[in-house]
């Protein structure tokens, strides 16, 4: 069966926005994103309006700021120190990738981790990593579990995930929220050995790797969830292109009992969960 990523994230969406409408009301507090996006990269620029879009149908407020491509490293700083120190601010997002003449950890580094809404902070990961309260996670990770345990059930304990990717931004997050709920976690990657043997094991298979259509249907043991992460554009024979995941969906889908599809899958999830934790940042340090 499909995992429906599209409706969880609308039926989550459907919920934030009540929780706005209440904390609105009882506080007097509304949440605010703001997203920085420097430069004219196309696909940053359907995210970023994506991300304002459903920012505001949640009840929220959303600010956007761009800046040219040729902006200084310290031009930037100096804008998110503003933002920093803007108490109508909740939440910062800086799209990435950054130009190359920018300093991408520098940047991440310098916003607080109260208002990081990615999770990308050190401080942020390194909560996540002691398992502490309070850490703001990265959003497509939280967004994989969410689909996990929506086929799965709440109790993931005992399962065997295996995770294909060790990026800052899904991979090991994603691994690390695992753990979490009490899997076994094995971090495939690159250099790993004998891969299809490996993912043949996993009960849960999350595929981050950025390689289209890479997983095929015989790495996948028969009843096993799958996590598709990638978004991969590929040409067609008419010329046109079309979206895939990591994993070869019509392969897979004979033999997993759940996998979510590319696209509607792991994908709107992920605007979803930055406003909820956008929302979480408002709760916690709003003023
Ligand atoms: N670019 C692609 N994905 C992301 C994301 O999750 N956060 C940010 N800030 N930039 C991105």
């Amino acid at each position: 069966m499909n995992i429906d990523g599209k409706q969880v994230a609308a039926d989550l969406r459907q919920s934030l926005a009540q929780e706005v409408a209440e904390l609105k009301q009882q506080t007097g507090i509304t949440p605010g994103l703001t997203v920085v996006l420097v430069g004219e990269d196309p696909a940053s620029q359907v995210y970023v309006r994506n991300k304002v879009k459903q920012t505001q149908e949640v009840g929220m407020i959303s600010n956007e700021f761009r800046m040219a491509a040729d902006t200084s490293e310290e031009a930037l700083l100096a804008k998110l120190d503003e933002l920093n120190n803007d108490p109508a601010v909740h939440g910062i997002l800086v799209q990435l990738p950054l130009p190359k003449h920018i300093n991408e950890s520098r940047i991440i580094e310098s916003i607080v981790p109260e208002k990081d809404v990615d999770g990308f902070h050190a401080m942020n990961s390194g909560r996540l990593m002691n398992g502490e309260e309070g850490a703001l996670v990265p959003c497509t990770p939280q967004g994989c579990v969410i689909l996990a345990k929506k086929h799965l059930g709440d109790d993931l304990s005992g399962k065997h995930a295996v995770v294909i990717g060790r990026s800052n931004i899904v991979g090991k997050p994603v691994a690390m929220l695992l753990l979490q709920e009490s899997c076994t976690v094995t971090i495939a990657h690159s250099r790993t050995k004998d891969l299809p043997a490996l993912c043949r094991e996993a009960d849960i298979l999350v595929a981050a790797v950025g390689r289209p259509e890479m997983v095929k249907g015989d790495w996948i043991k028969p009843g096993a969830t799958v996590i598709d992460v990638g978004i991969n554009r590929i040409a067609t024979e008419d010329s046109k292109s079309r979206l895939v995941g990591d994993v070869d969906f019509a392969e897979a889908e004979k033999v997993a009992a759940a996998i979510t599809p590319v696209p509607g899958g792991v994908g709107p999830m992920t605007i979803a969960c930055l406003l909820k934790n956008t929302i979480e940042a408002a709760r916690r340090f709003g003023v």
